[in-house]
């Protein structure tokens, strides 16, 4: 045997050498010898620093990320095996368990239970001789898994070297290796960059990392620890219970859940699993249950083990968010907006704690994507709260039918199709321009959108009906009252003063508002017919551009355009709109119930000094409030914006004017004062 000298400098030697094939290797990309060669040094380094470990230095290449890839995961045997956890989900199934521990103690005092989080990722058995981690490997069948020790040296979270003193001369640590939700959502961004395959979640991310054969991917990948036991070598150590177990494994540097405790009895066991189940979405990685341990480590080998489990523990798990179902049938809702959303009609399935039986499935690119057809089989989803969700296809599963050879088979049913009218009212469904929504068109007459368009209509800055809120909204559409905005103009005092908690006064009021409301102006009628991307300022660009209602109504695409701020998003959502018969069935019978406006002839307005001119104003005028100055402009066709740009016509400076002023003198937009704008507006701008 070589003295510690001679040792010593060979370890060096061979550090020096390693470092230089990776470096030939990582860094140039020119590797100067062969994998196998490098393996003999490399693992020479290792036995020569698992055999004295005061040659292990901290930058030594064995610490580094990655080794050379295998060809297949050798057997290893676990020193004592990996068992697994009954599972109870009910809290009378807690209670028998808590029953059966104090029956197998022969106690009826409340007892101590050590309670964890059940971390979702895979079960790792780290051994650790003299100190040093030589050897980890998966659960496999509990007696033995496979070794994956490469793979798990990247880990950065595990140490290497235990920390601390008092540790038997072999020992297993026992954990979960898992990704946090963060680094799960970055790697898979980073995957779909790399047009790589995105993982499903992060257990399968993480189960997937670990079971590299080339460790250096795994050491890419942002894999976490948290250990939560000891296999052999757990006899030797200096404790009682399960909590200064894991406290002992802390100081021995391994990561462990923060949120473990000591309870008392089933109730201490219930206000846990509440507790953190509480906690589970805001908990950085996944969990899917908890654990409960006797925490006495005597009672735990009084209670003993039943076949692969011990008698002294188990895991309360949630509800299984996933769940594999039929789909009957995609339907499509509307919502209040007219908003269309297909939706799969599932064969009923428990998932998350409720039977689900309806998922949505978002809009139509992401039936698309998924390819989601009537008759497949599909994974649900369902997390916490949330409205659950058709995951994905299971794609062998699919219903297909023979076709003219074994290799031509065809699904039985078409890709889905988004229907071209509106399930509620008939109206044509539409997808705005660049939208992944697709809408029914149908705005003033469908009843999925009856409140909202009801509302919007009587709105202050509409036709401005005083009284008419969302409550009573509600109560008279939902009494078959109103139908649309036109049933307004046709209510009585009787069938008004019928409803519940409805005044004589108030009802008298609301009538008088209703009638009030008949006398308008066209830009806020068009205002309020609810269209799509038809705000305030468009409607009175249009009411001004057109003059009379039946001009706009006779427009198409192209002449919509031509109003100035029109582009293609508005045009087309106005020629929708206006294109649906429905919608103009409506608007005929608001006009004969006696809507009314004095039409705007643009000539009639008086001189449009500002014309298709676009005006910004910054800073406190001398005498104009901001709302007159921009009712002034606006009177003369101008247009108020509230940023510079290089399209603005005059920016309108008063006092203590800011960046707005600079950025005109910037862009050379011609800067006036309030007295230059009334002169304007007297004159003309050629004046
Ligand atoms: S203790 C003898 N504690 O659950 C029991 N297991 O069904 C040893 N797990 O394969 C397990 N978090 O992967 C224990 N805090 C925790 C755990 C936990 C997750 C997993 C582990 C094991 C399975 C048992």
């Amino acid at each position: 045997m070589p003295g510690l000298d001679a040792t010593a400098r060979r370890a060096a030697e061979l550090r020096a050498e390693i470092e230089r094939h990776n470096q030939a290797y990582y860094v140039l990309d020119a590797p100067t010898i062969p994998d196998a060669e490098y393996d003999k040094l490399f693992r020479e380094l290792q036995v020569l620093e698992a055999q004295y470990p005061a040659l292990l230095v901290p930058d030594s290449p064995t610490q580094r990320v990655g080794a050379a890839p295998l060809k297949a995961f050798p057997p290893r045997r676990h020193g004592v095996p990996m068992l697994s956890l009954n599972n109870a989900f009910e809290p009378a199934e807690v209670e028998a368990f808590d029953q059966r521990v104090r029956d197998g103690l022969e106690t009826i005092a409340a007892v101590d239970y050590a309670v964890e989080p059940k971390f979702d990722g895979l079960a790792i058995s780290l051994t650790y001789e003299n100190g040093l981690f030589t050897c980890g490997a998966t659960r496999g069948d509990g007696a033995s898994g496979e070794e994956v020790t490469p793979n798990l040296r990247t880990l950065r979270c595990l140490p290497l070297r235990l920390l601390g003193s008092g540790w038997p001369a072999l020992i297993e640590i026992r954990g979960e290796v898992l990704i946090f939700k963060q680094a799960f959502v970055e790697l898979n961004a980073r995957q779909r960059q790399r047009a790589d395959k995105e993982f499903a979640n992060p257990r399968n991310a993480a189960a997937g990392s670990l079971r590299q054969l080339d460790s250096r991917i795994t050491a890419g990948r942002p894999l976490a620890f948290f250990a939560y036991g000891v296999g052999a070598g757990a006899e030797a150590l200096p404790i009682k219970t399960h909590a200064e177990l894991i406290d002992l494994l802390a100081s021995w540097g391994f990561p462990v859940a923060e949120e473990r405790r000591v309870v008392q009895g089933a109730k201490g066991l219930l206000g846990y699993f509440a507790e953190i189940g509480e906690k589970r979405p805001s908990l950085p990685y996944d969990i899917d249950g908890v654990v409960y341990k006797v925490n006495k480590l005597a009672a735990q080998a009084q209670l003993g083990f039943v076949s692969r489990a011990p008698r002294f523990a188990i895991a309360h798990k949630f509800p299984a968010e996933e769940a594999l179902t039929e789909v009957l049938g995609i339907d499509v809702q509307v919502g209040r907006t007219g908003a269309i959303t297909p939706v799969a009609r599932l064969k009923p399935v428990f998932v998350g704690g409720v039977t689900v039986t309806n998922a949505t499935l978002h809009n139509e690119d992401e039936v698309r994507r998924k390819d989601v057809r009537i008759g497949d089989t599909v994974i649900v989803r369902r997390a916490g709260d949330v409205i659950p969700e058709v995951d994905a296809i299971v794609t062998e599963k699919r219903p297909m039918k023979p076709g003219k050879d074994l290799f031509d088979n065809e699904p039985v049913e078409p890709p889905f199709a988004m229907p071209t009218a509106c399930p509620e009212c008939g109206s044509a469904i539409a997808k705005g321009v660049d939208e992944a929504i697709a809408r029914c068109t149908g705005g003033l007459y469908c009843p999925a959108q009856r409140k909202q368009a009801i509302l919007h209509f009587a709105a202050r800055r509409a036709m401005d009906i005083e009284g008419l809120g969302d409550k009573l909204v509600d109560q008279m559409v939902d009494a078959g009252l109103l139908h649309s905005p036109a049933d307004l103009y046709g209510l009585t005092f009787e069938t008004l003063a019928g409803l519940a908690r409805m005044g004589e006064k108030s009802a008298q009021n609301l009538l008088a508002a209703i009638e009030k409301s008949k006398q308008t102006t066209l830009a806020r009628f068009i205002f309020a017919l609810g269209i799509r991307n038809v705000g305030e300022a468009t409607a009175r660009d249009l009411a001004r551009h057109f003059g009379q209602l039946d001009a706009l109504l006779a427009a198409d695409a192209e002449a919509l355009q031509q109003v100035a701020d029109v582009g293609p998003i508005v045009a087309a959502s106005l020629a929708a709109f206006l294109g649906e018969a429905h919608n103009r069935e409506i608007i005929a019978r608001l006009q004969s119930a006696g809507v009314v406006w004095t039409e705007e002839a643009p000539a009639d307005n008086g001189p449009q000094v500002f014309a298709g001119k676009t005006l910004v104003l910054t800073g406190t005028l001398l005498t104009l409030k901001r709302d007159d100055a921009k009712t002034l402009i606006e009177a003369a066709g101008g247009k108020v914006s509230g940023s510079v740009s290089k399209k603005t016509d005059y920016v309108v400076a008063g006092e203590e004017a800011g960046s707005k002023l600079e950025k005109a003198q910037e862009l050379g937009v011609p800067v006036i004062d309030e007295v230059e704008l009334l002169k304007l507006l007297e004159q003309g701008v050629d004046a």
